[in-house]
């Protein structure tokens, strides 16, 4: 399949790039960039670092610096680290920038490779949210998106209600979700199922010295901020359990739904069933163990 990865990276982010890197099902065309674990200049220096690091000849498209409605945003840095890659305080600038923005780029390839374009979004889904103001024909074009975000019926992470990427850019997610395009969503309830602990990250060290090496280099900022929360035994692969249901949709448990966004003060970026909009796959959890060992045997086979 035809992938594009919407990212903001963000260490789970580079988590999931370079598993996706690794699955042979998977033809990575682009990374598009977005605000969200960081500014959106430091996701698209992040994001070349990363395409860099696996070798990869993609291009690095930059979209939305803010969420709608807002004129500011400021990452919070104690998750994934003040550059976005854990403890690394200098993340050097490989490369530039396509020319065209995240949203042009987007709806150039949906219509490039009608109905078989996938996006895997994880992170705010603004770039999204533009690509359909940009082409109309976008969501009729595009093949699926599948999205890292979502809490649905169960609490949120960054409020009770809320995950972060749907909080991150409540309205944008709100006009993806009423678009009527074919979207598989990767929340809480599948992504919480298990988690990376610190052995994993050493065993990818040590048998991936380069990308695996990095991968535990980084990590350990992230576990450490779950060890903060109350989570002492590893992190979470959000954003790599999406990258998973882009290609074994069937090892995800699903129910099929309409959602709206909370745009309501108290429970703002909760996703909410909504009968009367056009319905979506909603994951309701996914086989753990399998996912950490399908990462583990692909990251490992990485230089
Ligand atoms: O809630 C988890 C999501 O928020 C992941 O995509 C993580 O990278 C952050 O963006
Ligand atoms: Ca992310």
């Amino acid at each position: 399949m035809k992938l594009i990865i919407d990212t903001d990276p963000g260490i789970d982010d580079a988590i999931a790039i370079a598993l996706a890197s690794r699955l042979a099902q998977i033809d990575m065309v682009a990374l598009t960039t977005v605000f969200g674990n960081t500014f959106v200049r430091q996701s698209s220096r992040n994001a070349r670092y990363i395409v860099d690091l696996l070798g990869l000849d993609v291009p690095v498209a930059e979209g939305a610096a803010l969420p709608y409605g807002a004129d500011s945003y400021t990452p919070s840095a104690n998750v994934h680290g003040p550059e976005g890659l854990g403890d690394i305080q200098t993340v050097p600038e490989i490369g530039e920038n396509a020319s065209e923005t995240a949203a042009e780029l987007l709806v150039r390839l949906a219509a490039t490779y009608p109905k078989q374009l996938v996006v895997c979004a994880i992170g705010p889904l603004t770039n999204i949210a533009d690509a359909l103001k940009l082409d109309p024909s976008f969501a009729a074009n595009l093949g699926q998106l599948v999205i890292m975000g979502g809490a649905f019926e169960v609490p949120g992470n960054i409020t009770p209600h809320a995950e972060a990427n749907i909080f991150h850019d409540p309205l944008a997610a709100d006009q993806v979700f009423a678009s009527g395009l074919p979207i598989l969503m990767v929340g809480l309830n599948a992504t919480l199922q298990t988690l990376l602990t610190a052995q994993d990250f050493t065993r990818l060290g040590e048998a991936s010295p380069e990308t695996g090496g990095f991968l535990d280099q980084i990590s350990k900022f992230y576990l450490g901020f779950y060890r903060s929360v109350g989570v002492a035994a590893g992190c979470p692969m959000h954003d790599a359990a999406a990258v998973l249901a882009c290609v074994w949709p069937e090892r995800f448990r699903t129910k099929t739904i309409g959602l709206r966004v909370s745009l309501d003060a108290d429970t703002i970026g909760a996703t909410i069933a909504d009968v009367s909009r056009p319905p979506v796959q909603v994951a309701t959890g996914m086989d753990g163990d399998w996912a950490v060992a399908k990462l583990m045997a692909r990251i490992t086979e990485l230089p």
